[in-house]
């Protein structure tokens, strides 16, 4: 339902840009009789198109659990742009009509790119899960070895070890003897990962 809603958002944003795309390029240039024929013959779908964009818009406003000062930029700058636009055609003012254009394409362009953000922030979150292996070959094998055996500055042999996981996640956060403390150089589940693939370790 909701992607729906945001699909019919897109297209009737997209249509209502491309009317006032065209109508502010024929008010630039002077082509008044086009402009007129054009505003004449576009009245319904305008008007279908207009309903439509604000309709879906509000409605997408109301299901968004927590508004952020960047949306509510976008949502001003598309409720002063409307009147604007209207306001500059009806008065066939060029500076107005163009401006109250370029606020929604703005509108709409910061919105898009802080969602590309968002998206790389995520990315980067998950390439910062590595995996329980990833994380025993950086961290732990310099004194235990990838195999676990290695012994270096007394370590144990991982491959040997009777030790349970519970165990084994408390050494690993509090560290023993030479060995150092993970605690906050590591996320708890990344210690918890990094645990259970030394268990694979075991002969
Ligand atoms: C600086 C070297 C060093 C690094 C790095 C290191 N360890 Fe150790 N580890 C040791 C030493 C030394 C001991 C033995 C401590 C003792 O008993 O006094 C040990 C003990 C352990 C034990 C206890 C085993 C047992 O049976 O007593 C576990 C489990 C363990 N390490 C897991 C890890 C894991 C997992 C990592 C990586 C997150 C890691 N270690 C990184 C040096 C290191």
């Amino acid at each position: 339902m909701e992607t729906a809603i945001r699909n019919i958002h897109l297209l009737s944003v997209i249509l209502f840009l491309l009317i006032y795309i065209i109508k502010t390029y024929l008010l630039l240039f002077n082509k008044e009789e086009a402009l007129a024929m054009f505003t004449k013959g576009f009245k319904i779908p305008e008007m279908i198109i207009s309903f439509l964009f604000l309709a879906t818009g509000i409605y997408l406003i109301t299901q968004i659990p927590e508004i952020k000062s960047l949306l509510i930029l976008k949502i001003i700058a598309v409720f002063i742009s409307i009147p604007l636009a209207i306001f500059g055609f009806k008065k066939k003012n060029k500076i107005l009509a163009a401006s109250s254009l370029l606020l929604i394409i703005a509108a709409y362009g910061f919105a898009e790119m802080s969602k590309k953000q968002k998206s790389k922030a995520l990315e980067n979150i998950t390439t910062s899960v590595l995996s329980g292996k990833e994380l025993y070959e950086a961290s732990c094998s310099p004194c235990h070895g990838d195999d676990g055996k290695l012994q270096k500055l007394g370590a144990t042999d991982l491959s040997l070890t009777t030790m349970d996981i519970f165990s084994k996640i408390e050494i690993v956060k509090k560290g023993k003897g030479a060995m150092t403390p993970f605690e906050g150089q590591l996320t708890e589940d990344q210690i918890k990962s990094v645990v259970e693939y030394t268990e694979s370790l075991k002969k």
